[in-house]
């Protein structure tokens, strides 16, 4: 395992959280829930004249060890109560986050029934080198194993639950699979419910890895440069109400399911296939309440983890490699070392 160094934390340092979720995170303004005018939330352009921000740390609401942040153990009308969805002991937990080591194929890992919103990215299986499973075996085998895990989550998945699956829409490793056609069509059976797809248009990746037959009809490759999300349901897609921390702005642009963001770089995290911070910060508000669990099946390096918690919501990680828990960890420190010191 790689060390996170300190560029990581400047970068979590710098990176901008929505004023809005703050705001949400103080219990004052949840009281205010009904009077536009004392709520920033429903009244987005007196919240942005004056935005709190990670970099403000005046702002109470920023720190999660602050007691009047409902992310803290000190509040408990708020806190979430995580210690009721397994029966085993986290590898590790930082105020409303726990992160479990395992194998997202025991189903036993978790109670029935525990999160409001899944994000994740599988491994794709194109021969990355994870630290402890084996990337590459035959497809028939992996769509095995992604039955199995969709399986599991859908176990795992309170009614109307939702669920974020990023994969890629083609592969061509290996030979030409539809892998996001695939996985949807595999979700569906378990009992998933389809609810659509966003594209993401992935700037500073390129997919291509040959051309085929050069400047021939013969037999060119075409590999589109993008990943998808699949946004899927269990049973009922409406939710009713809750409490939201999405600008208008924010709301507006991504119902457009056309997504462009860079990816995030594997050196600067650590890990062979980090999500960048903007995938789970977008899933995570668009798709979920403040107070909301929030699961990642596949852990990694703890991205949605941390987006999750510093949106307000409970954040369960699993990740079956010991170096990626302890990297998950240690990035998770560092965030709230950050927030402690300034
Ligand atoms: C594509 S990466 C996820 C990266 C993550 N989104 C991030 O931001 O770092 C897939 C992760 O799944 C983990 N993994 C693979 N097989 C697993 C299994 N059976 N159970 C749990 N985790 C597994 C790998 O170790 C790897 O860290």
């Amino acid at each position: 395992m790689k060390n996170v160094n300190t560029a990581n934390v400047e970068n979590l340092k710098s990176a901008k959280t929505s004023p809005n979720a703050k705001n949400l995170a103080n219990p004052k303004i949840a009281k205010n829930a009904k009077n536009p005018a004392k709520n920033p939330a429903k009244n987005p352009a007196k919240n942005l004249a004056n935005p709190p921000s990670i970099e403000n740390p005046q702002n109470p609401s920023n720190n999660p060890k602050n007691p009047t942040n409902p992310q803290t153990a000190e509040n408990p009308t708020n806190t979430p109560n995580l210690d009721s969805i397994s029966a085993k002991t986290p590898y590790f937990t930082f105020d409303n986050i726990a992160l479990y080591k395992g194998d997202v194929l025991d189903k036993s890992n978790f109670k029935r029934g525990f999160f409001d919103l899944g994000i994740t990215s599988p491994p794709y299986n194109l021969g990355i080198e994870y630290g402890s499973n084996n990337d590459e075996i035959s497809y028939e085998e992996y769509l095995k194993f992604s039955q199995k895990w969709l399986q599991n989550c859908y176990f795992w998945a309170k009614d109307r639950a939702r669920f974020c699956l990023n994969i890629p829409l083609d592969k061509n490793k290996g030979g030409q699979q539809s892998i996001g056609a695939d996985l949807t069509n595999i979700a569906k059976c378990v009992g998933w419910r389809y609810h659509s797809t966003i594209i993401w248009n992935e700037g500073n990746i390129s997919r291509r890895t040959a051309w085929g037959s050069w400047l021939s009809a013969s037999a060119p490759y075409v590999i589109a440069p993008v990943e998808i999300i699949v946004v899927l349901y269990k049973n009922e897609w409406r939710r009713g109400r809750g409490q939201n921390d999405i600008t208008k702005e924010e709301f507006m642009a991504w119902t457009n399911g056309l997504w462009s963001f860079n990816g995030e770089s594997k050196k600067h995290i650590g890990h062979p296939a980090p999500f960048p911070r903007e995938l789970p910060r977008r899933c995570v508000k668009l798709f979920s309440f403040v107070g909301d669990v929030v699961f990642d099946p596949f852990s990694g390096s703890g991205t949605s983890i941390l987006e999750a918690s510093l949106n307000a919501r409970k954040a369960v990680g699993l990740e079956i490699d010991s170096g990626y828990c302890e990297l998950s960890k240690k990035r998770i420190q560092d965030w709230g070392n950050v927030l402690k010191i300034t």
